[in-house]
């Protein structure tokens, strides 16, 4: 599977990882902007639905032939499928210049007229600019709803997305900010993923009580989007439990730390999905907890490992598979109903492992 190692060498060796932004988390703030309690506000369509199509990990080098599949796998989604919302669970780019890898590959996204948002991954500041530019760059483009850092609150892409039906707010989409990772205390190398930290997890608490208040104190069923998955997935697999459907290609990869971000959820009982990527050769749904662990499929082309094929796992020595299918994942939303649709989506259309949660 060569995982590990290709990870360590690629992402933690660099030059800019070892920098370590994360350590002090997003410094910038646009005090320009008012904070609103909401970022974004969206509406179900007449027929009372609305579709969230997810990518992640397309991992983009400009200008690198290996990349032309994750630009056409995102061009061919969002023309497909037409969402009403899209949402990148992170690892945009993964080469240099990375501010020109990031406006490419979000290209179609801009351009599309449909609105959008990110959840950053760990690679998405390990190219040269640091967490804060590339937030920053990826928030000019046309369509996308991420609002500036919040003072005080870890990292850059944290943000609160709402889809209202006639009744009121109906489901909330939390984005966190997983980060890249960290130098612990006594230690001399960078040996750990990045973890939600406690500022992030009382911004959540702030917003999630206020509208369970609002709503009557009842939780409003909602999703959490962000890149690295928390450490209680692999707590599950190691219990045994099994995925309801999709690939379990590769061990998990979580923080060595737990914010306990799992354990709020759980307390809060509004967050029904924890949605991720990171782990390219993932793309299950498993429940855990009264409430699901969600990969995305790997959008991405050939600058990274991968090894999903139409049929699942393709074992190769190599990083990269012949034969491997990139795609997405939707989500589909119905007004007045509390749970929702979900499958993955195969470049070219094929619709795999659909469930109704
Ligand atoms: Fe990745």
């Amino acid at each position: 599977m060569k995982r590990r190692s290709f990870l360590k060498n690629a992402a933690f060796l660099t030059g800019a990882a070892m920098a370590a932004p994360a350590l002090k988390g997003c410094s910038f703030v646009d005090k320009s902007e008012p904070a609103p309690s909401v970022a974004r506000d969206f509406h179900f369509r007449a027929d009372g639905t609305f579709t969230v199509l997810q990518f992640t990990d397309t991992h983009y080098i400009v200008g690198d032939p290996r990349s032309q599949r994750a630009l056409e796998c995102v061009k061919e989604a969002l023309e497909s499928v037409k969402p009403d919302l899209v949402i990148h669970t992170g690892d945009i780019v993964f080469g240099r210049p990375d501010l020109d890898c990031a406006r490419e590959i979000l290209r179609p996204l801009a351009e599309s007229g449909i609105p959008w948002a990110v959840a950053l991954g760990n690679h998405d500041s390990q190219f040269g600019s640091s967490r804060e530019a590339m937030f920053q760059a990826i928030r000019e483009l046309p369509g996308c709803v991420n609002q500036s850092p919040k003072d005080g609150v870890y990292g850059c892409s944290n943000d609160v997305i709402t889809l209202s039906g006639a009744k009121g707010v109906e489901r909330v989409f939390y984005l966190f900010d997983s980060m890249d990772a960290v130098v612990l205390k006594g230690e001399d190398e960078i040996h750990c993923y990045d973890y939600i930290r406690h500022n992030q997890i009382a911004w959540y608490r702030a917003h999630s009580e206020r509208f369970t208040s609002e709503n009557k104190g009842q939780p409003v069923p909602s999703l959490a989007f962000f890149h690295i998955p928390l450490p209680e997935l692999q707590e599950a697999l190691d219990k045994g439990v099994q995925p309801l459907a999709g690939t379990n290609g590769e061990p998990s990869c979580p923080s060595r730390l737990n914010g306990g971000l799992f354990a709020q959820f759980r307390e809060l009982g509004d967050v029904q999905a924890i949605v991720t990527g990171h782990d390219h050769d993932c793309d299950y749904v498993l429940p855990y907890g009264q409430l699901y662990f969600i990969y995305g499929r790997f959008s991405g082309g050939d600058t990274i490992y991968n090894h999903l094929g139409p049929q699942g796992y393709i074992p190769s020595d190599d990083h990269t598979a012949p034969g491997t299918v990139s795609g997405c994942r939707l989500f589909q939303f119905r007004e007045g109903e509390p749970g929702f649709r979900t499958c993955v989506r195969l470049y070219g259309g094929e619709v795999q492992q659909t469930l109704n949660l």
